[in-house]
């Protein structure tokens, strides 16, 4: 068998980029994304100013393969039997009813996924998993193709996780620290590990192409992110300490990180960490732990997620005493995205800590330069449960257009997300700045 043609299941912000980059790469494939979200499909395949992803230099690439070999389709069914591989990317929130509601991750759309690749295919096919799932989900997308598919048809189970991170995603998936492929060690398995590999090695040095049995890889990603996300709320932690003891945390970080065996990064102390999958995939592992029995592994990692809404809190608490708790005052909300370069704000500190200051009864001018008013608006409503004191939500916050109309109707500015046009702000009027990134003199920073 020869790889031909691919399709990926889901066009969101892994399979998106991801894809583009294959295409890119790998000219003599066609590669078709879709996707159970029609509009998601007309905006990739419209207007390139404003498809569904915002990423530094992602659409340069989809102007250069889009509709030669990267293609963007409703025709699910039919593009899963025209390839001979399919790329699972859709999305795995944590689960919000059922067994493990509030923890687990929920696995609705990946099984659904498995189902129809099981309906719809006539020949052998490679399914790798791209989305970041619990250990051992492998084997429940076996069972369901082996229950489903039609007979005598071969279906072999790669582990291909992401570790592309929001905002510099062309780049990590230009250069990867490493690209990991997990599969079964049969002799099946490891041709389509091989199929694979030579993909990535179009662009991607073999010495950074890892393969490890599909249970390795599956929890190497959890693993990798609780990591990272651990160093953040270890240097958050200690960005409380610094504010009462006059110890500075730009000054700590350097001592920290310039240690080889620390090293540099995510020692920048924040309003927290967001995004789609670092809360998600802690309490995953979190979960994990509890269903193998190791209570004190489950509450070890817990912890990393409890000092993130700490941190959330202890902000909006220092902006609640900057201001005298005086709530008639107006607060300048400077970011939405959950970091910079980036259209998404899914799980951003920005929507917890507002909605937390408008429970206390502030009204809020918010400001970022590429999520949608739309976004904003949906995200603070869709969270309104969160509001403690009842406050009619209308006029509790406004979205501006320009940093200059938050700035000009505020009393405070709060700059939440590291936009570089945010360092260069002037005011006389108060800053907190959560990023340490404001150039000229802030009343607080982290
Ligand atoms: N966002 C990241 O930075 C990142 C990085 C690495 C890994 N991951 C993992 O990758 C996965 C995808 O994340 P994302 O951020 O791209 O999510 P996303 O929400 O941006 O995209 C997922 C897409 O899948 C579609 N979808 C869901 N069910 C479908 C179905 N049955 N058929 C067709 N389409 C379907 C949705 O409509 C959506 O467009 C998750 O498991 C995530 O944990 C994300």
């Amino acid at each position: 068998m020869k790889i031909k043609n691919i399709c990926c299941i889901g066009a969101g912000y892994v399979g998106g980029p991801t894809m583009a980059v294959i295409a890119e790469k790998c000219p003599d494939i066609n590669i078709t994304l879709v996707d159970s979200n029609p509009d998601k499909i007309s905006a990739w395949n419209g207007d390139l100013d404003n498809l569904p992803v915002y990423e530094p230099g992602l659409k340069e690439i989809v102007k250069k393969v889009r509709g030669k070999n990267l293609f963007f389709s409703n025709e699910i069914d039919k593009n899963i039997n025209n390839s001979e591989m399919i790329f699972i990317a859709v999305n795995t929130p944590t689960k919000t009813k059922g067994e493990g509601a509030g923890m687990a991750a929920d696995l609705k759309y990946v099984i659904s996924c498995a189902k129809q690749i099981a309906k719809s295919s006539r020949s052998n096919k490679i399914v790798v998993e791209k989305s970041t799932l619990p250990v051992r989900t492998a084997e429940k997308i076996k069972d369901i193709l082996s229950t489903h598919g039609r007979k005598g048809i071969n279906f072999e189970i790669l582990s291909n996780p992401e570790f592309l991170a929001e905002g510099t995603a062309i780049s990590d998936l230009y250069k990867s620290d490493r690209v990991l492929i997990g599969g079964d060690e049969t002799k099946t398995g490891k041709i389509a590990v091989n199929h694979l590999i030579s993909i990535y090695e179009k662009w991607i040095p073999k010495s950074k192409i890892l393969t490890t049995n599909v249970w390795s890889s599956e929890l190497a990603k959890l693993a990798s992110n609780a990591m990272l996300a651990q160093r953040i709320s270890s240097i958050n932690s200690l960005s409380a300490l610094c504010e009462l003891t006059g110890a500075k945390t730009e000054e700590l970080s350097k001592a920290i990180g310039m240690d080889k065996r620390i090293g540099t990064h995510f020692l920048k102390p924040s309003p927290g960490f967001g995004g789609s999958c670092f809360q998600k995939d802690i309490l995953n592992l979190v979960y994990l732990c509890k269903f193998y029995g190791l209570d004190e592994v489950a509450e070890y990692w817990h912890q990393v997620v409890k000092i993130n809404n700490y941190q959330r809190t202890r902000i909006a608490n220092l902006v609640d005493k900057t201001l005298n708790r005086q709530s008639n005052k107006k607060i300048g909300v400077l970011g939405w995205a959950f970091k910079k370069n980036t259209n998404d704000s899914r799980e951003s500190s920005s929507i917890y800590i507002s909605l937390n200051l408008i429970s206390k009864g502030y009204k809020l001018y918010i400001y970022d330069p590429k999520v949608s008013d739309k976004k904003i608006t949906t995200d603070i409503k869709d969270n309104e449960h969160l509001i403690k004191s009842k406050h009619n939500l209308e006029n509790k916050f406004v979205v501006c257009r320009s940093i200059d109309e938050c700035i000009k109707n505020s009393d405070l500015i709060l700059v939440l997300t590291e936009w570089e046009e945010f360092a260069k702000i002037k005011t006389k009027k108060k800053i907190i700045d959560t990023r340490n990134i404001v150039e000229n003199e802030v009343y607080f920073k982290l």
